[in-house]
């Protein structure tokens, strides 16, 4: 396998070995916390559940945005080197890392942030920044089917994330319960996207192709073999000396 494979590979590797039993495991904390909140005194469930949903909780919300960045810096900088745009607009290119850098520090300093403002100016410059980067060229949105994207629902995913990192505290503090209640809404729209992701990345795998199959397969969606018959001749490939 090529290095480019490998790479490709990473964020599927990442997303089955660590972020869904990860997201097993806050799932099962998530519905202990509620369980014993409405229970009261006589809960079996000891109260470290809570404890344990939030740190699994913050690990989640850094993994997924962590393989977020990881697919769309394959996608953004595999585009860059492919059409050589370094050389045409080196200032994009300058920018474009520098927003990578900008999406890692604002969540590194969002885990860290205390006061209202500072939680609320880090969780817009981290979601912003994932949106930026994933409107570069290179990124396959699947924009015509975006209620099928693993795009859209990757990205919704991860601001999701950063939005119960970014008010973990209200959800303390607030004796309403109206943050928790904004908390459950928004996790239980994230948990489908995340069953979508399992689906829907899959699907992606199945369309991307490893390195020395790509100039054939691209020929195939050039050539539409999908909806009409065709027969693709693939442009040669350099060999490698055996
Ligand atoms: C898909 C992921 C998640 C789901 C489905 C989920 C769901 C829930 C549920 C059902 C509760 C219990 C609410 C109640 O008491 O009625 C809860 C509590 C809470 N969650 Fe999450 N959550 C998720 C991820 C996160 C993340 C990523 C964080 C923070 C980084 C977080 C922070 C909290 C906090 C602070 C509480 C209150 C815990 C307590 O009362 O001790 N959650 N969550
Ligand atoms: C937490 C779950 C996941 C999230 C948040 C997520 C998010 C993303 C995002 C935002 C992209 C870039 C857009 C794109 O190229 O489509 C992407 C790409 C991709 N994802 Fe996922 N994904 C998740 C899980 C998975 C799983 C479980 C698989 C496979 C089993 C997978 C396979 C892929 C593949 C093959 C690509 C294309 C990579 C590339 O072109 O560089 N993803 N993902």
């Amino acid at each position: 396998m090529e290095l480019s494979d490998v790479i490709l590979l990473l964020h599927p590797v990442i997303a089955i070995v660590v972020v869904f039993p990860l997201l097993g495991v806050v799932l099962n904390r998530a519905l202990q916390v509620r369980q014993r909140r409405l229970t009261g005194s006589q809960s079996k469930i000891p109260a470290g559940v809570g404890q344990e949903h939030v740190q699994l909780g913050r690990w989640l919300t850094g993994s997924v945005v962590g393989i977020v960045l990881l697919a769309l810096a394959n996608d953004v900088l595999g585009n860059i080197v492919q059409h050589n745009i370094w050389t045409q607009e080196p200032f994009k290119v300058v920018l474009i890392g520098l927003t990578f850098g900008a999406a890692i520090a604002s969540l590194m300093l969002l885990y860290q942030a205390k006061s209202r403002l500072w939680r609320g100016a880090f969780a817009t410059l981290s979601s912003v920044s994932l949106i930026v980067l994933g409107s570069q060229d290179g990124v396959y949105r699947k924009t015509e089917q975006w209620y099928f994207s693993h795009y859209y629902y990757g990205v919704t995913a991860a601001v999701l994330m950063i939005v119960s990192l970014a008010i973990l505290l209200e959800i303390y503090q607030d004796k309403t319960h109206r943050w928790r209640t904004i908390h459950i809404v928004l996790n239980s729209i994230a948990f489908v996207l995340f069953i979508g992701q399992g689906i829907t990345g899959t699907q992606s795998l199945l369309e991307v192709p490893l390195h020395w199959q790509e100039p054939y397969v691209q020929k195939l969606y050039e050539q539409q073999c999908d909806k009409k018959p065709c027969t693709i001749q693939a442009p040669s490939m350099p060999q490698k000396p055996q």
